[in-house]
């Protein structure tokens, strides 16, 4: 799918910038995150690495290497340096984001992720979409366990890799139609199969951007 609006090049840091952390503890280190610096930006940089080094694929005995992913990913920023705040699609093959929609989407993150506070005041949130049609017509019903399988590994390396950067992540529950329905029309006929958001981390006791917190 090739970019329809506006197009914004990332910036990652080379491989040989990258912390040097181990998988092994980043897995043992790793912890789930609710309270965001809402007012801090990220830095474009570590937005950009996050994206590029989580979205390299995944082994798969069914899927062949370096296919085509079965899914895309749509972004609420809400937070990043030099970046206006917005709904963005992530294309993966130009390393560049697209704006799809610009403006203020944090309660409509709140809202989404079921009146959970962390997603107003996460710096991105961002959504793993699949149409499925395609999906179950190579792979059969299995097709879409392979489609969530897929979207919650490359959601896990994105978790794994806040850590890294010095930033945080939770994964989170959503109103599966609703965000279909706030994505389209570029999201129509997809699905939702996962969800993370992630951000930099709120000292205890500051508080947050978002109105009312429900915890599930
Ligand atoms: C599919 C999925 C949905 C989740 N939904 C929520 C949620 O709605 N709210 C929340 O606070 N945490 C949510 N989480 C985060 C888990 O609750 C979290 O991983 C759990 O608290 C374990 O904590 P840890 O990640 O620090 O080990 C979700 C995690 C996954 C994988």
């Amino acid at each position: 799918m090739e970019p329809a609006g506006e197009v914004v090049p990332l910036r990652s840091v080379s491989d040989e910038q990258l912390p040097k952390t181990s998988i092994e503890e980043l897995i043992f280190s790793r912890r789930s995150t609710r309270h965001y610096a809402a007012d801090v930006p990220i830095p474009f940089d570590a937005f950009s690495s996050l994206l590029e080094l989580s979205s390299r694929g995944v082994a798969a005995d069914c899927v062949a290497l370096g296919a085509p992913s079965l899914h895309d990913l749509y972004l609420i920023v809400n937070n990043v340096e030099g970046l206006a705040p917005g709904v963005y699609l992530h294309h993966r093959h130009l390393k560049a984001i697209e704006l799809l929609k610009e403006g203020d989407f944090r309660q409509v993150a709140q809202r989404l992720a079921v009146g959970q506070a962390y997603a107003a005041d996460a710096h991105v949130n961002c959504y793993y979409l699949t149409a499925l049609g395609p999906v179950l017509e190579r792979y059969g019903n299995r097709g879409y366990r392979l489609a969530q399988v897929e979207c919650s590994l490359y959601a896990g390396k994105l978790h794994l890799a806040t850590h890294a950067v010095g930033l945080r992540a939770v994964g989170s529950t959503s109103l599966d139609d609703d965000v279909t329905e706030f994505f389209s029309p570029h999201a129509a006929a997809k699905s939702y199969m996962f969800v993370t958001v992630f951000g930099r981390r709120r000292p205890r006791g500051q508080p947050g951007t978002g109105s009312r917190s429900t915890r599930l």
